[in-house]
C-alpha cells in the first residue's frame, strides 16, 4: 500500500498544473501523481491553436469572449462557470508564462495573437503550433524539481477505492512488475484527459481511452453531457490511416479556406460566419458535403497564403504535410473531420468537487459547464489551468485530514490465465468502426439503440472475462472504452427525448 496527502491521476496540464500548486503550498505533505504510459504522452502535449485569453483590452474583451462561449456552447453552459473561467485566465496565462512556458510575440514584444472558430477577435496565445508541448515540457519540468511531487509514470489506476461515496484512492497497476497495488490518499483527482480511443479516428494519442469517467462513472460519481463530442472539422485525410493529425483551425483563422474537389467554397452555404464558424457546424457541413459528393474528404486552400509567414506560425503542420507529398504552397490539403474533444464528462461544481467526497476532477475528464454542447477552440486548456487551481484554493483551504484507511483493500484476484491481445484488438476495432458508424457526427435513435445492444453485449463478455483471466491495462483500456461508450449512447439517447431544436443542432441528433 502507498500512502500519500494527494493522489493526483494524470499527468496533462491539469493534473501538473495542480501538483506543482499543491507543492509549493504544503511542503510538508506528499504528492503522489501517477500516469500510464510515459510522463509527457497527453492531450495536451498535442494541442495546437493555443489558450483563448483576453489580453488585448483594446481590442478585445472580457464580454466578448464571454458572449463567444455562450454561443457556440449552443445555450447549454454555465453562464457563472463561463464569467469566472474567462476572467480568470489572464492570471492563469501569467502562471504558465512564470513556469517557463514561452509563447509567440510580435516584433513590439506583444504577445501574437491568432484567431479560431467562433471568436469574434484574436485571442489565441501560442507557441507556433505545438502550445501543447511547450506547456507541457515547462510544467513538467517543473513538477519534477519538486521534492514532494513523486511522478510515476507506467503506473496505471485501474479503479477507484470508494467507501460510503467517499473517495480513498485508486488501485494502482504497475505496468512494468504488473504489481496491483492500493494507493491511498486524504484526495484523488482525476486528470485523465479524452475519449479519442473510443471512436479510434481521432486527433488524440493513444492513451485517451476515457479511464477517468468511465472509473468515476464505476465509483457513483455523477456523469454529465456525454452526448457531446466533438469532431474537429480538419484533420489531415490519408487513405487508411486512423490515428488524424490535426491541422490547426488557426490556420483557418490565418486565412486558409474550405473547398470541395471542384473548387467551390461550401461554408457561407451552412453559416454566416462561414469558414470560422464554430466546430461542429463546420464538421456537419462537411459531412453533408461529403455524403453529397461521395467522396472522401474535402480540401483546405493555403495557396493564396504569404507562404513564408505560414511556415513561420505553422511548421509543424507545414512539414507534415510536405511528408506525405503536400506542399501547403502550391498544393491544397485534403481534409476530413476527426473525433477531437469531449464536452461532457465527470460533474464537478464550481470548486471541482465530483458527488464522490474527497474525490475531484479537472481538464477534459470533468464536465464543468463552460462549455455546453459545443467548446469553443482553444477553451480546453484554459478551463483545466483554471480548473486546478480552484481545486488548488478549496484544498488549501481545507482542513488537514489525518484519514482512516479502510481495512479490506484487496480488491483484485490474480488469475493466471492470459488474455490474448488478438482478442483485445479485435473487439477495440469493433468498437470503434460501431461507434464512428452509429454514434458519429450525425446520429439517430435507431442506430443509437442498435450501437447500444452491441455495447451492452460487449460490456457482458469483458466482465465474464474478467473473473478468469489476468488483468492487463489493454484490458481494462477496453473496458473503460466500452463504458464511456455507453455513456455517450445513452445521453444521446436521453438528449434526444427532452432537447429542444438547439440541442438538436449541437449534436445533431436527427
Ligand atoms: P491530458 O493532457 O490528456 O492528460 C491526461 C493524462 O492522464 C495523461 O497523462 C494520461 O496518460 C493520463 N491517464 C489517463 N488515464 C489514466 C489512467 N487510467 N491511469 C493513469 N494515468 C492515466 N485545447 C486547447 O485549449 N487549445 C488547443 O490548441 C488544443 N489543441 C488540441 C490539439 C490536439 C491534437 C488535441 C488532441 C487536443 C487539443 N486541445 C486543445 C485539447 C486539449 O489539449 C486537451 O483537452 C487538454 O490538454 C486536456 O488536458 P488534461 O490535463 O485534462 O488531459
Ligand atoms: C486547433 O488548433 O484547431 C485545436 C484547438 C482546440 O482544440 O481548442
Amino acid at each position: 500500500m502507498k500512502t500519500s496527502n494527494y493522489l493526483i491521476i494524470g499527468s496533462g496540464v491539469a493534473g501538473l498544473s495542480l501538483a506543482i500548486k499543491l507543492s509549493e503550498k504544503f511542503p510538508d505533505r506528499n504528492i503522489t501523481l501517477v500516469t500510464k504510459s510515459n510522463e509527457e504522452e497527453s492531450n495536451t502535449k498535442y494541442a495546437q491553436g493555443g489558450i483563448a485569453v483576453v489580453t488585448n483590452f483594446f481590442k478585445d474583451s472580457f464580454e466578448k469572449h464571454i458572449e463567444d462561449t455562450l454561443i457556440c456552447g449552443g445555450g447549454l453552459c454555465d453562464k457563472e462557470v463561463v464569467d469566472m473561467v474567462v476572467k480568470n485566465a489572464p492570471e492563469r496565462l501569467n502562471e504558465l508564462i512564470q513556469w517557463g512556458a514561452a509563447f509567440d510575440r510580435n516584433t513590439q514584444g506583444n504577445l501574437h495573437l491568432g484567431k479560431e472558430g467562433g471568436h469574434s477577435a484574436h485571442r489565441i496565445v501560442h507557441h507556433k503550433d505545438q502550445t501543447g508541448k511547450e506547456i507541457e515540457q515547462a510544467i513538467l519540468a517543473q513538477a519534477k524539481r519538486k521534492e514532494n511531487i513523486c511522478v510515476l509514470e507506467y503506473h496505471f489506476a485501474l479503479d477507484l477505492i470508494v467507501r460510503n461515496n467517499r473517495c480513498y484512492g485508486a488501485y494502482v497497476l504497475n505496468e512494468k512488475t504488473e504489481d496491483i497495488q492500493p494507493f491511498v490518499s486524504d484526495f484523488t483527482i482525476l486528470a485523465t484527459g479524452g475519449i479519442g480511443q473510443v471512436y479510434g479516428h481521432t486527433t488524440n494519442p493513444p492513451v485517451a481511452t476515457g479511464d477517468g469517467i468511465a472509473m468515476g462513472s464505476r465509483a457513483g460519481a455523477f456523469i454529465r453531457d456525454m452526448e457531446f463530442i466533438q469532431f474537429h472539422p480538419t484533420t489531415l485525410y490519408e487513405n487508411g490511416i486512423t490515428a488524424a493529425f490535426l491541422i490547426s483551425e488557426a490556420v483557418r483563422g490565418f486565412g486558409a479556406c474550405l473547398q470541395t474537389k471542384s473548387g467551390e467554397r461550401f461554408m457561407l452555404k451552412y453559416d454566416a460566419r462561414g469558414d470560422l464558424a464554430p466546430r461542429d457546424i463546420v464538421s456537419q457541413s462537411i459531412d453533408m458535403e461529403l455524403k453529397k459528393s461521395g467522396e472522401p474528404c474535402v480540401f483546405m486552400d493555403c495557396t493564396h497564403l504569404d507562404i513564408k509567414t505560414f511556415k513561420h506560425h505553422f511548421p509543424m503542420i507545414y512539414e507534415r504535410c510536405k511528408s506525405v507529398g503536400i506542399d501547403a504552397a502550391k498544393d491544397k490539403i485534403p481534409v476530413v473531420p476527426a473525433q477531437h474533444y469531449v464536452c461532457g464528462g465527470i460533474s464537478v461544481n464550481i470548486n471541482g468537487e465530483t458527488s464522490v467526497k474527497h474525490l475531484f476532477a479537472c481538464g477534459e475528464c470533468s464536465r464543468t459547464g463552460l462549455h455546453g454542447a459545443n467548446r469553443l477552440a482553444s477553451n480546453s486548456l484554459l478551463e483545466a489551468l483554471v480548473y486546478s487551481h480552484r481545486i488548488y484554493n478549496y484544498l488549501a483551504a481545507a482542513r488537514s485530514h489525518q484519514t482512516k484507511f479502510p481495512k479490506n483493500l484487496s480488491a483484485y484476484k490474480i488469475n493466471t490465465q492470459h488474455i490474448s491481445s488478438d482478442f483485445i484488438l479485435k473487439q477495440k476495432k469493433e468498437l470503434q468502426a460501431l461507434m464512428l458508424r452509429y454514434a458519429g457526427i450525425v446520429r439517430n435513435d435507431d442506430e443509437l439503440h442498435h450501437a447500444k445492444k452491441n455495447v451492452v453485449r460487449l460490456q457482458k463478455e469483458l466482465e465474464h472475462i474478467a473473473q478468469t483471466h489476468n488483468i492487463t491495462k489493454e484490458f481494462f483500456e477496453l473496458k473503460n472504452m466500452t463504458e464511456t461508450a455507453r455513456l455517450i449512447i445513452e445521453h444521446s439517447l436521453q438528449r434526444k427525448n427532452s432537447a429542444g431544436t438547439f440541442v438538436k443542432q449541437a449534436c445533431l441528433i436527427q
